[in-house]
């Protein structure tokens, strides 16, 4: 794998880190993803919050129902998961929303972004039970010939976008390319660049920037034509992320549960990965006509969906419990993810303005 990947980086003499990213993560024959094999759960190489348990899915589609209930009840609406891996999320989503609406049940298309062959055939088979409700397509292009009103999502698929490394040097900022060194091995090397991150940095200082949150964003809202996207990653508003102390970034590897911050150590069999700058994301949103409605950590607003369901002693079995404390308790999931909602012409609340430092 390793050498078909440096093979195709030396022929293009060197690229940029995205389109090392692109061929290292989602080339169809050489990239992570694209690859056979279980990269999300405990025979995996990570965890996410779907891997947890059916708690997750439940709470958010009792989000996504009450987005339906106080949006005029549409009599077709649509949710959309982006990148739904093997279908699990969307199982315990589609599960709670028939138990608990009969009329948002049969309004709802359940549609699937999925552009990995592979994985679009698991979501189909691990999905076949609630297929009346369901469709898997190949990317946003089909679902948006016919948008409809909804709410999209997407768990873990921001810090998966591909992003630019740029460094401070001579107080000027390069973005790292990755070549083919003279031993034959993959390096970074530093390319004057105009990539822009305003503010004064030390030199030496190496952080991510992502330039494809409004192409990514605009593909999504085109297959809504109201509605909802809610996103659910790690990340800081910027002045956490490009805080002065946060030197070398946030780039991180993933294997059988080992964190790394070499992505050159295992091409094509690891995840790699960076936090994300939901200010950017939010700014990117607005140039669409969406605001910011909710961002908080994942701890305090799953905590806030689960309340009815704990009132009414939904919550009292230990399983469930136990999935509750994983996905809130803030040495667990609850402080390092956060969880944005951007709604469609909608003004910023003002703590929310704040918290992204809009
Ligand atoms: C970290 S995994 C998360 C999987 C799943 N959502 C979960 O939480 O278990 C990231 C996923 O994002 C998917 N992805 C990345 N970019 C995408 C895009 N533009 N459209 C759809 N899926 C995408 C990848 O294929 C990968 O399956």
């Amino acid at each position: 794998m390793r050498e078909r990947i440096i093979a195709t980086i030396a022929a293009r003499g060197g690229v940029p880190f995205p389109e090392y990213l692109e061929i290292a993560l989602y080339d169809p024959e050489l990239g992570y993803y694209s690859r056979a094999g279980t990269q999300v759960g405990r025979n995996g190489d990570f965890f996410t919050s779907v891997s947890v348990g059916p708690l997750y899915g439940r709470l958010l589609a009792r989000r996504f129902l009450g987005w339906w209930e106080t949006n005029g009840k549409p009599g077709a609406w649509r949710i959309l998961e982006i990148g739904a891996h093997d279908g699990t999320l969307a199982a315990d989503i589609l599960s709670e929303i028939r138990l608990l609406s009969t009329p948002a049940w049969q309004a709802l298309e359940y549609a699937i972004a999925e552009p990995l062959p592979r994985l679009r055939g698991l979501q189909k088979a691990y999905l076949e039970p609630l297929a009346s409700r369901l469709r898997v397509a190949e990317g946003f292009g089909g679902i948006a010939s016919h948008p409809l009103p909804g709410v999209a999502f997407g768990n873990e698929i921001l810090d998966a976008l591909p992003f630019h490394l740029i460094e401070m040097k001579g107080g000027v900022w390069h973005e790292l390319h990755v070549i083919v060194g003279k031993n034959g091995t993959l390096a970074l090397e530093p390319r004057e660049t105009s990539l822009p991150l305003s503010g004064t940095f030390p030199e030496g200082y190496r952080t991510e920037v992502r330039t494809n949150y409004p192409g990514f964003l605009s593909s999504v809202a085109a297959c809504l034509t109201d509605g909802l996207l809610v996103f659910a990653d790690y990340g800081f508003a910027a002045p956490e992320y490009y805080d002065v102390y946060r030197s070398s970034g946030t780039l991180r590897t993933f294997s059988s549960h080992r964190a790394g911050e070499d992505p050159f150590a295992a091409p094509g069999e690891t995840d790699i990965t960076a936090h994300v700058d939901f200010t950017d994301l939010a700014k990117a949103a607005g140039a669409l006509g969406y605001a910011p409605t909710a961002f908080n950590s994942q701890g305090s607003y799953l905590t806030h969906l689960a309340k009815p369901l704990i009132l009414a002693g939904g919550m009292d079995d230990p399983k469930t419990i136990a999935q509750f404390r994983t996905l809130t308790h803030p040495a667990h999931l609850g402080a390092r993810f956060h969880i944005i909602e951007l709604t469609r012409s909608a003004e910023i609340p003002t703590d929310v303005a704040h918290r992204l430092a809009l």
